[in-house]
């Protein structure tokens, strides 16, 4: 998978934009100083992919401070011959909208038309922060692996937060606890899927990694990936329906749900000892580089196509060997890459392509 070319308009700090891409070279490069705008067109990238930020929630937050709204058009090239991918924001109404081929697509639709990997040095946080960072990572790459994961990923989010909205009017003696039922259930069949597949998933990039580690890590440890889902490890929907139902009163009192997979986790274990309390931090750079090669692996292998990947200044935060295991490792992705340095690129080995992005303009280098 390729982009061939790049619009932006309005959106950050880059008012206009259109970038071809050369297609003798795998590797796009971005420098520029700090607050320029590098990171801000890996956030295109990855919206084309994704249809959502890796930074931010609040969408209109990506709109330019003077612009009403922000148009990101990408031109891909796949197995199956071109396809044009847009994202449109509007600030008022507040409304995202995303095409394919210039029809209309809801976002299950949308999302895998262009496979994203992205890296930073923030994604080291996935080891030892919130669990909500190690979620994130699951539900990205299963949201591109597999459509019905998404569908029921959405449908959970929205059943979340209705069935949260009821928990407290049932708090403020505005409704009854009978009505969390139809919740409880759309609940438990929705999160008895996502469960069943996050479950196949984590076996799948346990396996993936563990040579991996070793060579990235340069020793014989022994990297396994643990999921914890929370509230019991039966993912069956009854299984959850009953654990919804035993919880109603604390849930009721707490104003919002408890357990179930929006508060699963995954737990990294090195020679048995929990990585997140007793790596180092050469060690959550090894497992974090091993994870990114099996998000790589595993959409390569549903595409049958490499993804594109994007490296957010990683040269900060990787030492020399792990930048050469990394860079041997996606020789076939094509790589768009930022950095301050202009001299991290000629580390690189072949054809590169580097442009100049200096207070939103981005220009060939
Ligand atoms: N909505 C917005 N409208 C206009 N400018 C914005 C908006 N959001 C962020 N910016 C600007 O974008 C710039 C930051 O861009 P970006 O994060 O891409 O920088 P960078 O080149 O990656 O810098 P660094 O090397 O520090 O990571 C800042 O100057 C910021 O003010
Ligand atoms: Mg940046």
């Amino acid at each position: 998978m390729r982009v061939q070319s790049l619009h932006i308009q309005g959106f950050r700090n880059l008012s206009k934009a259109t970038l071809e891409f050369d297609p003798d070279s795998n590797f796009v490069g971005f420098v520029g100083s700090n607050g320029q705008g590098k990171t801000n067109v890996l956030e295109t990238l990855f919206l084309l992919g994704i249809s959502k930020s890796f930074r931010t929630a609040e969408n209109e937050e990506m709109i330019g401070f003077d612009q009403d709204f922000f148009s990101l058009k990408g031109e891909l090239e796949r197995k199956d011959g071109k396809v044009t991918a847009e994202v449109i924001l509007t600030r008022v109404p507040a409304k995202k909208t995303l095409k394919i081929n210039g029809g209309i697509k809801k976002a299950s639709d949308y999302i895998g038309n262009l496979g994203v990997v992205f890296f930073s040095p923030d994604d080291l946080g996935m080891v030892h922060l919130s669990p909500s960072l190690r979620r994130r990572y699951l539900d990205l790459l299963l949201s591109q692996l597999d459509r019905e994961y998404l569908e029921n990923a959405l449908k959970y989010q929205s059943a979340i937060k209705q069935r949260n909205s009821l928990l407290r009017r049932i708090s403020d003696g505005q409704a009854q606890v009978g009505e969390l039922e139809f919740w409880d259930q759309e609940l438990a069949n929705s999160g008895s899927v996502m469960r069943q597949k996050r479950e196949t998933v984590v076996k799948k990039i346990s396996d993936f990694v563990r040579p991996y580690y070793k060579e990235a890590s340069g020793t014989q440890d022994e990297l396994s990936i643990e999921y914890l889902p929370s509230g019991g490890h039966d993912s069956s929907a009854d299984a959850l329906m009953a654990m919804l139902q035993k919880n109603h009163s604390r849930d009721v009192a707490m104003g919002s749900t408890q357990s179930g997979p929006h508060r699963d986790d995954l737990q990294f274990l090195c020679n048995g000892h929990d990585l997140a309390s007793f790596g180092s931090r050469g060690e959550w750079r090894s497992l974090v580089l091993t994870l990114k090669f099996a998000e790589i692996e595993l959409l390569k292998e549903k595409n049958g196509e490499a993804p594109i990947l994007l490296l957010d200044d990683v040269f900060s935060e990787l030492d020399e060997s792990r930048q050469k295991t990394l860079f041997n490792s996606i020789k076939g992705c094509q790589t768009f890459v930022t950095t301050t340095h202009q001299e991290f690129l000629d580390m690189v080995e072949g054809k590169k392509q580097v442009f100049r992005v200096s207070e939103g303009i981005i220009g060939a280098s």
